[in-house]
């Protein structure tokens, strides 16, 4: 393929800025480098077993856990540093918050500061690791000091719709490169030959309406009634008041999740439950929610907690966690209604009847 007919990420993105003349080139520069970072990872996770960097973080000491207190793999912890040696050296970041690091990263000091704010989660899935099935990472950028300050905890409380790109890769059979500018949603594949990410996606769509949901139904117990009533009304198929069946999927890698949404449509939910009051939901809100939720609104889709749009909340910490649903747009407000109407007993479903198949 000497000749592709596809543009490189390279080429998209100078395009891009030549629709805003007075732009530095920072910002095209930054996401190149998160993109190398991402080409990086992708190396690594392909080499499986043979790379020599599968299963737990420092074993000898009984595992390491991160500031979430969840126990950290070899490759979050290698993904991490790829993703700061990869972006902080060139002048481009105020600062940098990964999920893995209790507080943020602060540029070195032999480093220019610049005027971006990096959040990533390095990879998500990360449970998936060793059993060969898609990982990927996913980052947000967003305004920060511009004064080559130390940045703080509150630099980085910025509500979503404050991003000004938002992305992920995902390592599955091909590695892919989903991203937004703010101007739709783009989806490049790595050339593995090249080494380059080109534009095979342009303009991705998520379908307004699906018959695939995608829950983890081993938490039923815990779910709030508006999240029973609606995974009951999609189960009871064609006979209940939906008239139509559904499909369940469950990869358990969220990243992987949001890729087959964006590209078929679909619905995904992790929704707040009663599992552990302790946390308002699974997922964390300004590296895993808030990034999927621009890109899935920039594609037509939509994101929410259940109660408002994601993109709205404020944060109040930087490893919050939230309820996140996000698809096809009339599936995830069909859930926000049940969820602004008042409080109703789940409806009677054999599936959770005595002996049905989600009884705990
Ligand atoms: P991470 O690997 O970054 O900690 O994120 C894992 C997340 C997400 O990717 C996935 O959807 C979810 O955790 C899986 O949750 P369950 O363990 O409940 O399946
Ligand atoms: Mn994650
Ligand atoms: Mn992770």
């Amino acid at each position: 393929m000497p000749l592709s007919k596809h543009s490189t990420l390279t080429q998209f993105l100078i395009e891009e800025r030549r629709r805003f003349p007075g732009a530095s080139g920072d910002f095209n520069a930054l996401l190149l480098d998160v993109a190398l970072a991402c080409k990086a990872i992708a190396r690594v996770v392909a080499f499986g077993e043979l790379g020599g960097l599968m299963g737990k973080h420092a074993p000898e000491s009984g595992g390491s856990l991160n500031v979430q207190g969840e126990t950290q793999q070899k490759l979050d912890v290698l993904s991490n540093e790829v993703f700061i040696r990869r972006t902080e050296w060139a002048g481009h970041l105020a600062g940098m918050a990964p999920e893995e690091m209790d507080l943020p990263h602060q540029i070195p000091a032999q480093y220019p500061r610049g005027k971006y704010l990096l959040v990533f989660d390095p990879l998500d899935g990360s449970s998936n690791i060793d059993v060969n099935v898609s990982v990927g990472s996913i980052f947000s950028i967003l305004r920060g000091p511009d004064s080559g300050r130390d940045v703080t905890e509150a630099d980085f409380l910025q509500p979503g719709t404050r991003q000004v790109a938002a992305g992920y890769a995902l390592y599955g059979p091909a590695t892919m490169l989903v991203l937004t500018v703010g101007n739709g949603v783009h989806g490049f594949t790595l050339d593995p030959n090249l080494g380059e990410f080109m534009l095979t996606h342009p303009d991705i769509q998520v379908p307004a309406d699906t018959q695939e949901f995608a829950i983890n139904a081993s938490n039923s117990r815990f779910w709030e009634a508006p999240v029973t009533r609606y995974v009951n009304e999609c189960l009871a198929g064609k006979t209940g008041p939906r008239g139509k069946d559904f499909n369940m999927r469950w990869i358990a890698s969220m990243v992987a999740e949001a890729h087959r949404i964006l590209m078929r449509g679909g619905v995904f939910m992790y929704p707040r439950d009663t599992k552990d009051p302790g946390r308002a939901g699974r997922l964390r809100l300004l590296y895993e929610a808030n990034p999927i939720a621009m890109v899935m609104e920039q594609a037509g889709g939509r994101a929410s907690s259940g109660r408002e749009p994601m993109l709205g909340v404020q944060p109040s910490a930087l490893h919050q966690r939230i309820g996140l649903v996000f698809g096809s747009k009339n599936e995830v407000e069909r859930i926000e209604r049940y969820h602004a109407e008042p409080a109703r007993a789940a409806e009677h479903n054999p599936l959770f009847a005595e002996r049905g198949l989600f009884r705990d």
